[in-house]
């Protein structure tokens, strides 16, 4: 059985106050333990969360693909490690526009993060004008193929894909169940032709996109859909809790 995961991305939000309580509450809450719960907030509170947190993971949104050296205001997978990071993002949508990441350091970041024993959670996702345009299958397959190009068979043991269509991050228009499962089992496919079928049949896929407490169970029911990457509700810890709850509810419902 797939791991099923729940990651929560707080992007460029939060501060020290705000990480100490959400890690009191958690510490307090009874988390799922079926499924990896994952915190992702900023760099610098990286440490103070991990250090305390109790039956979640920590995550980073993001790596450089160098070990070392001359690379000011970068982070390398080792650093990460250090503070206590078991996963970490790569190629986050917001990444790729906002500070032209491409595909070429996207496969390096996800092979460097992977050879430092990280789980990588690789983002892919289409805007709107591509889904009208009728480049969904295009674009999927472009960032799937180069993102997971460097790795070899055993290494896509350490592999997420994280399906993040665009057009519904932070907008409140979550992807329909049926929408986000097809483009899931296309991913899917991707992979078998990567890695063959045993080790794609092992790749967890998430779904992320206006996760919330009222969309997570109808999502995470679909097949090939193993969890969510969250943002903007992973920030109220009620919700955030009720929507690992829901990913677990899913392993019960048979997945
Ligand atoms: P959202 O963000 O849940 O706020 O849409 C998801 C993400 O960007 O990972």
């Amino acid at each position: 059985m797939r791991q099923k995961i729940v990651a929560g991305n707080w992007k460029m939000n939060g501060s020290l106050e705000f990480a100490n309580d959400f890690v009191s509450g958690v510490n307090r809450a009874v988390l799922p333990d079926a499924i990896d719960v994952v915190v992702c907030p900023p760099a610098p509170y990286l440490l103070t969360v991990s250090s305390q947190i109790k039956g979640a993971k920590v995550g980073a949104q993001n790596v450089y693909f160098e070990a070392s050296g001359a690379y000011t205001g970068e982070l390398s997978p080792k650093i990460l490690q250090d503070v206590g990071c078991e996963y970490v993002l790569v190629g986050h949508s917001e990444r790729r526009a906002l500070l032209s990441e491409v595909d070429d350091q996207i496969a390096k970041k996800v092979k460097a993060a992977i050879d430092c024993d990280l789980k990588v959670i690789l983002c892919v996702g289409e805007t709107l004008e591509q889904r009208a345009s009728g480049k969904l299958e295009e674009v999927i397959s472009a960032q799937v193929l180069a993102g997971a190009s460097l790795l070899d068979v055993v290494e896509f043991g350490s592999l997420v894909v994280a399906y993040e269509p665009v057009w519904a991050i932070g907008t409140g228009q979550t992807a329909s169940p049926q929408q986000a499962q097809e483009v899931h089992a296309l991913i899917r496919s991707l992979l078998v032709k990567l890695a063959g079928e045993t080790a794609a049949e092992n790749v967890s896929i998430l779904y992320g996109g206006s996760v919330n407490a009222s969309t997570a169970a109808e999502i995470f029911a679909q097949a090939d859909i193993d969890g969510g990457l969250v943002g903007g509700a992973s920030l109220k810890l009620e919700e955030f809790l009720v929507i690992c709850d829901h990913c677990a509810n899913a392993i019960v419902g048979g997945k």
